[in-house]
Order: structure tokens, then C-alpha cells, then sequence
């Protein structure tokens, strides 16, 4: 494991400029659109489906190119990270190899790099404990559950030890209370390792609880109408969930939320 770096050094900026994004046959999924994210920021992005927000993500992650304006996701500054950066995308399924152990699935992105089978199986390894499947590492995805599975594929994304995480509504299809386990750990990997982080997801209550800044956009073509701190201390643990302060801060969002899906 890489030696842990300062807070907030970890992560890649990324900086979005005039962003457009018309498909062919005139579908604008995106307005031109400015965006900041700060090296080690935990960023949630909400909004109406078919907003846009999963083609963000893919520009930002580079699988997709603007029609005009600009992209640029930088390197971090430590030493641990200098002249690095890596991006590692989750997505709502977890995408696992049925004929692949967990350990061989999660080793995956350091197999395609080359890396040697021991020092991949112990990074492996690693990235599985730290999503507490260190029990699990001989099993098969089918003998995983829902959120066991996304576990593997949060772990494998861990593995390289990316600098910027993309999550286009991970764990959406998993039951509430897997679901916050899950945000749970997320989070903790977050204050462990300092990555950015940006989060893409219907919920409310899965954006306040996860994310220090908020993003609502607005019916497609998308728009950022609603950009704010999420006003909570760093430390969340699930008895949050249940305060005021918890529940303001929601409502906040969830009226900037309708407030998008009345847009025209
Ligand atoms: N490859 C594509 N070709 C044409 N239209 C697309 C393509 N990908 C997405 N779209 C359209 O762009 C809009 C935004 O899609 P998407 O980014 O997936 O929205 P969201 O993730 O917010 O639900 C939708 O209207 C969708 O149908
Ligand atoms: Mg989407």
C-alpha cells in the first residue's frame, strides 16, 4: 500500500470549461456547462433522469468527447502521486467475470497494467479488506449477493489506487439498508485515501450523507441550477441519517431537485 498522502493532494482536479454535448441527431444532452471540482472533493451530482449526468461522467472520464468546450483533469502534486493520475469508473452493475474468483476479479485492472501475479494479488487482497470482503476472496460472483458483488467492483475500481472515482448510481439497484452500509464504507475509503470522488445518484438522503458539495442539474438539456456545500461536519456515521441538521440539508437538496424537473 502507497504511503498515506496529505489530505486534499491525493485527488485529481477537474476542471470543465464551455462543456456541450450534442449527439448526433440533435439530441443536446448537455448546455454548455463550468464546473470545478477540487483535488480530493467528495462531489455528488443529482438530477431528473436523462439529464445528462451519466454522459458527464463519461466525458470526464474521457469515454466520450464534448462537441465544444473543454475537459482537463490534473495531477495531483505529492510526491506519492507526482506525475500520475488514473481514473477508475463504477457503474450501477457491478460487471464482474462469472469464471473469476472475487480475488482474480478485483486484481483485474492491475493484470491489464502487467503487473506481476504476487504484488496483484496482494493489492488484490488489499482493496477487498477494505471493502470487508478479506473472507471472500475464493468466491465466485455467483455466490455473492447484490451488495457483496458491487463490494468486488468498488474494491477492483480501489485497486489502482485511482485518483479521481467516478460512480454513475452505483448502488441503486441494492435494498436501503445494503445501500448505506455501502455509502458507509464509501465514505470511510474517502477519508482514508483522499481521492476525488464524484457520485452520481437519484437519492437525497445518498448525496448528503456521502458528499461535501451537492450538484442538482436541471431537465435535459442540463444545467447546474443548484451547487452548494453540503453543510455537515466530515466525519458521517449512519446515527446521522436520523438528525435535524441531517434532514435540512436534504430537503434543501430535494427542493432543488424538483425545482430541476420543473425546468424547462
Ligand atoms: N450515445 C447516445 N446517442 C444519442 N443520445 C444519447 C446517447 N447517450 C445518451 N443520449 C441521450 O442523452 C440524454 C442524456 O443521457 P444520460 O447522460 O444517460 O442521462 P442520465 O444519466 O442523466 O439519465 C438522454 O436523452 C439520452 O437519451
Ligand atoms: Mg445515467
Amino acid at each position: 500500500m502507497p504511503d498515506p498522502v496529505p489530505a486534499a493532494l491525493a485527488g485529481s482536479s477537474v476542471t470543465l470549461r464551455g462543456v456541450r454535448k450534442e449527439f448526433p441527431g440533435g439530441v443536446v444532452a448537455i448546455d454548455p456547462m463550468d464546473l470545478d471540482v477540487a483535488a480530493g472533493e467528495f462531489l455528488a451530482i443529482l438530477g431528473p433522469s436523462g439529464c445528462g449526468k451519466s454522459t458527464l461522467l463519461r466525458m470526464i472520464s474521457g469515454l466520450e468527447r464534448p462537441t465544444a468546450g473543454t475537459v482537463e483533469v490534473h495531477r495531483p502534486s505529492t510526491t506519492g502521486h507526482a506525475g500520475r493520475f488514473d481514473i477508475a469508473y463504477v457503474f450501477q452493475d457491478a460487471h464482474l467475470l462469472p469464471w473469476r474468483t472475487v480475488l482474480s476479479n478485483a486484481a483485474m485492472p492491475l493484470e491489464l497494467r502487467g503487473i506481476g501475479r504476487a504484488e496483484r494479488q496482494a493489492r488484490a487482497a488489499d482493496a477487498l479488506a477494505n471493502v470487508g470482503l478479506g473472507d471472500a476472496l475464493a468466491r465466485y460472483p455467483n455466490q455473492l449477493s447484490g451488495g457483496m458483488r458491487m463490494r468486488v467492483s468498488l474494491a477492483r475500481a480501489m485497486v489502482t489506487d485511482p485518483t479521481l472515482l467516478l460512480l454513475d448510481e452505483p448502488f441503486a439497484a441494492l435494498d436501503e439498508i445494503t445501500r448505506q452500509r455501502l455509502d458507509e464504507q464509501l465514505r470511510e475509503l474517502w477519508q482514508a485515501r483522499r481521492m476525488t470522488v464524484i457520485f452520481v445518484t437519484h437519492s437525497t438522503t445518498e448525496a448528503v450523507f456521502l458528499a461535501d458539495r451537492a450538484v442538482v442539474m436541471s431537465k435535459r438539456p442540463g444545467r447546474i441550477i443548484s451547487d452548494r456545500a453540503v453543510a455537515l461536519a466530515p466525519a458521517r456515521v449512519g446515527a446521522l441519517r436520523g438528525t435535524a441538521d441531517f434532514v435540512h440539508e436534504t430537503r434543501i437538496v430535494y427542493e432543488a431537485l424538483e425545482r430541476g424537473e420543473a425546468s424547462a
